[in-house]
């Protein structure tokens, strides 16, 4: 489970308490010979300052920073960097969030890579060892909050606040040397469980309830970082219930943990799922602006409203949500998910930084006052499943402390440290992984088409497989045209945003081709700005989509991974090779069978 950090051999003992003796560790480990100073100033907290001393370095942070620079110190001169001269740096973000949706019986929700890290049995369960190893991991990479459990609460994750809290407090003890919280997933139904017969927030028992909760479980673990909350969606309780708003029921909570300095993260995913197909006046990824925008100033201070990077459901292709643009007045969170549940599985390559590079080019980065990415860990020899989807949870830790940085430069440094390949080769590697995410949607989801997978399980192609059904998920391809008018025209979802991107998107002449069907209903034979037909871009994406998914198996072969991990990407890459053609044939027949209009360039299409 060492990943990127292959090169630090020595475990780190089970007797290290604080994050400033595990720096002093990790360097004695790495640098031998190599005098580093620490010099301790809590005030510094995250942030650090590495400068040249005495033919070492001499550091100063916070406790935390100590052990960020020490990482920083090492990786960076694992990856040939100069530290000549002092270097100072400080996280854009406070709170780095990794939200894990494993469940008690040691399940993940949307996991593949294993079983949970956490769990087993109905309660918590794990290897301490690889607990820390996963503790340096996450601090190798700056990220500091770690929710545990799935965000769908279901029994018995609720002991977590009750019987279970003992374990908890042990887990988080074993977690805070590395400087990182726990957080837990809280089902806002719970105070109905044992004690009492509502949950309304605006009730004063479940007011009292919740202090009471509070202060107990802040007695057990007095750095948790507060708890993750998804209520009124997909079936979670929550205060619409009672005709409570979304702040009732997030104030509620964070006055009860205010004085122990929690933070409620409440999520934004509420929707209507249970949508009638033939439904064509509601437009689901209006609805969390719908139910959102109104509160916007209403929440308390220690409130974070957690927003999905995208209005749907962490597809291929979204616009940024426009709630990340228009809350003004409240704390936000951008959520992103690094488990690749319509992204590949962890089978297909898709390296995601490229996309949060996009959604940075229209998020100014102090819209938000924190990140979150659902976590795709798991137990599995390879704890990320794919060997190379590590990348994601590494440059997501990097994008988290910086959203400025580069792409190629983060891809590039994490390649380095894991696999210490020629430069020629890690080049060829390094544009791979930069290609992949476009590689991917050309034959799942061009021009913005998404959701044409296979229901429930969100891997494979199947054109109609949400078409007919509940969760508001629609192309209505007919036999002359594809896609839905979001404009003021259409349904109106495009009103949301700010005259600039109203613009950007809104005239199918100059909206960007790969946003075209999700802003727009178009014939198939509407010409593209590049003079093709919006069908014959159709068949040729997915056609170029198969090849090139062909040309990097070609370059991954020639690449010279150690085993296990060749064997392990050999396999998956044809699995994607074989999920790629599949996507091809079905999605350019599905097309085909509707318009009938021919490929341009008489490629096979099956009929
Ligand atoms: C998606 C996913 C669910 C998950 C939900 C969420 O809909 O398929 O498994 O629970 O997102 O983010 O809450």
């Amino acid at each position: 489970m060492k990943l990127w950090l292959n090169q630090l051999t020595r475990e780190v003992p089970a007797d290290l308490r604080t994050p400033a003796e595990i720096a002093r560790f990790e360097l004695a480990g790495a640098l031998p010979g190599k005098k580093v100073t620490l010099d301790e100033q809590p005030a510094l907290g995250d942030s650090w300052t590495i400068a040249p001393a005495d033919g070492g370095f001499r550091i100063s942070g916070g406790n935390t920073g100590l052990l960020y620079a020490a990482y920083r110190l090492i990786t960076g001169l694992l990856c040939g960097e100069d530290f000549s001269v002092r270097v100072s740096s400080a996280p854009k973000y406070s709170l780095r969030m990794v939200d894990c949706w494993d469940n008690p019986d040691g399940s993940i929700e949307r996991g593949y890579s294993g079983r949970s890290l956490f769990f087993d049995g109905g309660r918590l369960s794990y290897d301490p060892s690889r607990i820390r190893e996963l503790g340096r991991l996450l601090a190798s990479v700056g990220l500091n909050v770690l929710c545990i459990n799935n965000v769908n609460v279901r029994f018995p994750a609720q002991l977590l606040l009750e019987d279970s809290l003992p374990e908890l407090a042990s887990l988080a003890d074993l977690f805070r040397p590395f400087g990182i919280r726990l957080m837990v997933s809280v089902d806002f139904s719970q105070p109905m469980r044992r004690d009492l017969a509502t949950s309304d927030p605006l009730d004063p028992a479940v007011r009292e309830w919740w202090k009471r909760t509070c202060a107990r479980v802040w007695a057990a673990v007095p750095d948790l970082a507060g708890f993750l909350v998804k209520a009124d969606s997909e079936g979670q309780p929550g205060p619409y219930a009672y005709g409570r708003t979304h702040a009732d029921g997030a104030n509620m909570l964070a006055e009860a943990m205010a004085p122990f300095g929690g933070k409620v993260v409440w999520r934004c995913f509420v929707y209507n799922c249970k949508q009638d197909w033939r439904d064509t006046k509601t437009d689901r990824p209006m609805a969390a602006w719908e139910h959102y925008a109104p509160l916007d100033g209403a929440f308390a201070g220690n409130v974070i409203l957690q927003v999905k990077h995208g209005p749907f459901d962490f597809q291929v292709r979204e616009p940024l949500s426009p709630l990340l643009l228009g809350m003004k007045k409240t704390a936000l969170a951008m959520e992103l998910q690094l488990a690749q549940e319509y992204t590949g599985h962890q089978i297909d390559l898709y390296t995601m930084i490229p996309m949060w590079k996009e959604l940075y080019e229209e998020l100014p980065p102090d819209n938000v006052t924190a990140l979150a990415a659902v976590s795709n860990l798991g137990n599995d020899a390879v704890c990320t499943g794919h060997p190379l989807a590590a990348v994601n949870l590494f440059a997501y830790g990097m994008l988290a402390w910086d959203p400025g940085i580069g792409a190629r430069e983060t891809v590039t440094r994490w390649a380095r440290l894991t696999w210490h390949f020629a430069p020629e080769q890690e080049r060829s590697l390094v544009s791979l992984l930069l290609s992949s995410r476009a590689v991917y949607e050309k034959y799942t989801a061009t021009l913005g088409l998404c959701w044409m997978v296979n229901p429930h399980d969100h891997y494979g192609p199947n054109p109609s497989g949400y078409e007919y059904d509940l969760w508001g998920t629609y192309h209505r391809a007919n036999r002359d045209a594809v896609g839905i008018d979001r404009t003021a025209a259409g349904t109106g979802y495009l009103l949301q945003y700010p005259e600039e991107l109203r613009e950007k998107y809104g005239n199918p002449g100059t909206c960007p081709d790969l946003y075209l069907l999700f802003f727009h209903r178009l014939p198939y034979t509407f010409v593209m700005q590049d003079g093709r037909t919006l069908i014959q871009r159709i068949y040729d994406d997915h056609f170029e989509g198969a090849e090139e998914a062909e040309r990097m198996s070609e370059t991954l072969s020639a690449l010279p991974f150690p085993e296990p991990e060749a064997s392990i990407i050999r396999e998956r890459m044809e699995r994607q090779l074989r999920n790629a053609r599949e996507w091809r044939d079905v999605v350019n027949t599905f097309f085909h069978r509707l318009c009938g209009i021919p490929d341009a360039r008489g490629r096979r299409i099956y009929d």
